[in-house]
């Protein structure tokens, strides 16, 4: 008698990669994850997309804390109802290379002559970038990275006597969905203590084609990126994506005030991805939902801060308007 052999379930569906391209592509409206982004190529590409001309944010955040970076580490540092004025201790979440942080860095320094920085980041090379450029030109600052995933925690600070300040610039609470920016900021909130400060930097409503632009640029620097994510699932997980089939779709959503980032299906046309035992069905302009990017209003960050625990007492834009920071404080 012959033995019965099971159909082998392939391992690639229990990969968080293999998992989440399984439940993305099968889900209605197709969707794909915004951490598939960043391989490699993909974490290179987004550096570049935060220099090109269109994308307003890093240099108009970078201008925030150039003009402000003294006044800012002061607002922090000041009395509060709970206490005293304190140096400060700072974390950033999602550092990054840390490129525009030693700013505030810097101000920290000739305010209190020393500072401590925990760093925390998913990518370690991006952490060795941002410990080697800091270090050497921040004389008095202790960095303390931390590979890892923000959404998780902010990991152990032992206290000192310092007052906490948590960065979460680059509008990067944007690329959540508004449950989950209420949720993280809470998640935040409960791993401080009242009087401890968060600095929160986000990217402002303005007019559609400026913002559109902005994550459409010229060069095709941004759908390089989207498009990336195929080239990603190709191979990685053995997919036939052919790049020239899909575009590059960007559309600002008014009613939830948020910019979109699809992959559009160019015709119908079939993708097999073997590795999931997966065979699609694109429709003629049918699109993979990649990203969004939600835009604010003072309003509208007054209230989400309010409503995680914190109060605002300060913020800082630039003379366009374009872009918020917002100091806060647990209460
Ligand atoms: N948080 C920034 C933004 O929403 C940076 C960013 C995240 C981004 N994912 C992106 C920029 C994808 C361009 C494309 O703009």
């Amino acid at each position: 008698m012959n033995a019965v052999s099971l159909p082998r379930l392939s391992e690639a569906v229990y990969t968080p990669l293999g998992s989440e391209v399984y439940r993305g592509l099968t889900a209605r409206p197709r969707t794909l994850s915004p951490w598939l982004f960043y391989d490699q190529e993909g974490s290179r590409l987004f550096e570049e997309i935060t220099t090109l001309d269109e994308y307003y944010l890093t240099r108009t955040e970078r201008t925030i804390f150039e003009a402000n970076a003294d006044a800012i580490i002061a607002a922090a540092s000041a009395p509060t109802p709970h206490g005293i004025e304190r140096d400060l201790t700072i974390i950033e979440l999602g550092a990054g290379t840390a490129t525009k942080t030693g700013l505030l860095l810097r101000a920290a320094i000739r305010r209190q002559e020393a500072v401590t920085y925990h760093a925390i980041d998913v990518s370690e090379s991006a952490l060795d970038e941002a410990q080697q450029h800091l270090t050497a030109a921040i004389p008095g600052i202790t960095f303390e990275p931390r590979v890892g995933d923000y959404t998780e925690g902010l990991g152990v600070i032992p206290p000192d006597g310092t007052r906490r300040l948590v960065l979460y610039i680059g509008s990067s609470l944007g690329n959540f969905e508004p449950e989950e920016a209420r949720r993280l900021l809470l998640g935040v909130r409960n791993q401080l203590a009242p009087g401890d400060m968060l600095l929160l930097g986000v990217d402002m409503v303005k007019d559609i084609s400026t913002l559109v632009a902005a994550y459409d640029d010229a060069s095709g620097v941004t759908a390089a990126f989207n498009r990336n994510v195929l080239t990603r699932i190709n191979r990685e997980l053995g997919a036939d994506f052919d790049l020239m089939k899909f575009r590059h779709k960007v559309r600002w959503n008014g009613a939830h005030s948020r910019i979109e980032m699809h992959l559009e299906s160019l015709l119908a046309h079939d993708i097999s991805i073997p590795s999931l035992d997966l065979s699609l069905a694109f429709r003629r302009g049918e699109t993979i939902h990649t990203e969004n990017s939600y835009k604010f209003t003072t309003e509208g960050v007054q209230h989400l801060l309010t409503q995680t625990g914190f109060t605002v007492v300060d913020r800082w834009t630039d003379p366009q308007r374009w872009f918020g920071v917002f100091l806060a404080r647990v209460h």
